[in-house]
């Protein structure tokens, strides 16, 4: 490829084109990345990708820029033109993160969950009751996401209120794409930080929604969020799923993270058969949930997510670094069930969906070893679950995940040989070895633009330069 970068201006604008239509088409010029359902390592090169302001209208050889320019009216200002070591993948889906959680990043993971969220987790989420401690924390929380190359992000955030909306206020400001939930806890909570009664649970949950649906955003949406089977009632799981329903909502919890949790929900809930039977009992399970973990399922527990269609985000460092268990995710795709990758922050001590990526790899690979029989993940896969997958577990998929024609532009430009790239590329590099070495060598500092629903919301030269 010969072509030269143009930067131009950052959205396409409306514009006469040879037979006298107005067009709004932006340009992307080289090298695609991306997964399908049947592949899940698709590389398009030497293409041309037309947006028109959200949606992916066309992918075209690049035989055919000049003949597309000329019709559609476009200059060099709407086109991005990537040189030999760029390329652009799908943004990056992390389908379960705490923000309130990101102060503890890289700290305390002596303890095991119980005790980590009583020790640490609950006292660092309970500063939320501070309107302008939010206002300071989640901006950062966001842009380091964005600078990381989520696109999509599942948040849960403290179980305030007022807290909660700011999440979802500079999530719709920043421009990225997230689903936003309140966090509920009635019981086994400390009294500093627990909801008060079902009644305010299902109040300001609702609140909430209506809310989140009030900023009026296509791209903000109101998750319900009971925290984990142990600190709800049945009467407000049960009240949950309601409101989710009568709000059509998607909603999310944890499921089946450590052996301790499991033995604890089975008293809790003696009429229940499994950890997966408590909440579809409580009908909080379908194809618009996603549950974290879901490491230690039984057969039947698994039949019952494929079944109703619930997902699993994968959490690997943080199921690593709190020893919870190994996640065998092959067994769960090859029961039907939808997998995507989650940081689980800060379970997991990095905010960086590549980091889940390296883990999610690692993890498969140690099962492996414990037996030779398990087919390990490949790193196409695993990109898949970081993309595509995310996309299915949050039923978006129809909306985003790769470069489908007719869905919406979330994408990263990556560059291998970005300044300070801590990538070794070497000129015979092929681009399967460029995005290889890029999903286990790379980080924030390759990822030089980061587009959400055909808007740059991240640039990483213009970021150098203030
Ligand atoms: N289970 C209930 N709450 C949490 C949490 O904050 N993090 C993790 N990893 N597991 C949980
Ligand atoms: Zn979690």
């Amino acid at each position: 490829m010969d072509l030269h970068k143009a930067n131009g201006a950052e959205n396409g604008v409306g514009r006469e084109s040879q037979n006298g239509q107005v067009s709004d088409l932006r340009l992307f010029v080289g090298n695609f990345v991306h997964s399908t359902k049947s592949d899940p390592l698709v590389m398009l090169t030497d293409t041309v990708l037309g947006i028109s302001s959200v949606n992916i209208e066309f992918l075209e050889p690049i035989e055919k820029l000049d003949q597309i320019k000329a019709t559609y009216g476009i200059s060099d200002e709407d086109v991005t033109y990537m040189n030999d070591s760029q390329f652009m993948i799908p943004g990056l889906i992390d389908t379960h993160i705490h923000a309130p959680q990101f102060p503890n990043n890289g700290l305390k993971l002596n303890l095991p969950l119980l005790e980590w969220l009583q020790g640490y987790t609950f006292p660092t989420e309970a500063k939320l009751s501070d309107e302008s401690y939010a206002r300071q924390l989640y901006p950062r929380v966001v842009d380091r996401l964005l600078s990381n190359g989520t696109t999509t992000a599942c948040y849960f955030a403290s179980l305030h209120l007022p807290a909660t909306k700011i999440l979802a206020d500079i999530v719709k400001e920043k421009g990225q794409r997230g689903l936003v939930g309140k966090v509920s806890m009635i019981r086994n909570s400390p009294d500093y930080y627990r909801e008060r009664s079902l009644e305010e649970s299902v109040k300001e949950n609702e609140e909430f929604i209506l809310y989140v649906r009030s900023l009026n955003s296509p791209l903000v949406l109101p998750i319900v969020t009971p925290r984990f089977a142990p600190t709800c009632s049945q009467e407000q799981l049960e009240a949950l799923a309601q409101l989710a329903k009568n709000h059509q909502c998607h909603i999310q919890s944890h499921l089946s993270e450590t052996r301790p949790e499991l033995a604890w929900v089975k008293e809790l809930f003696p009429w229940s058969e499994s950890y997966t039977d408590v909440y579809h009992k409580c009908e909080l399970l379908g194809p618009k949930t996603v549950m974290a973990h879901g490491i230690w399922l039984d057969e039947a527990e698994i039949k019952t997510l494929k079944e109703t269609g619930a997902g699993i985000s994968h959490c690997p460092n943080s199921n690593m670094s709190i020893r919870s268990g190994l996640c065998n995710v092959r067994r769960l795709i090859d029961s039907g069930v939808k997998v995507g990758l989650g940081t689980d922050c800060s379970g997991g001590y990095s905010s960086s969906i590549l980091d889940s990526i390296r883990h999610a790899v690692q993890t498969s690979n140690t099962l492996t070893i414990l037996d030779g029989d398990h087919k390990h993940l490949p790193l196409s896969e695993v990109f898949r679950l970081a993309t595509l997958g995310g996309a299915e577990v949050i039923a978006m998929d129809d909306k985003i995940g790769n470069f489908e024609v007719g869905k919406e532009f979330d994408a990263l430009l990556i560059d291998v040989r970005a300044v300070d790239s801590p990538i070794d590329s070497e000129e015979n590099d092929t681009l399967e070895d460029r995005i290889q070495r890029f999903l286990l060598n790379g980080d924030d500092r390759n990822i030089m633009e980061v587009y959400v629903s055909g808007r740059k919301v991240h640039n990483r030269n213009a970021k150098r330069k203030t």
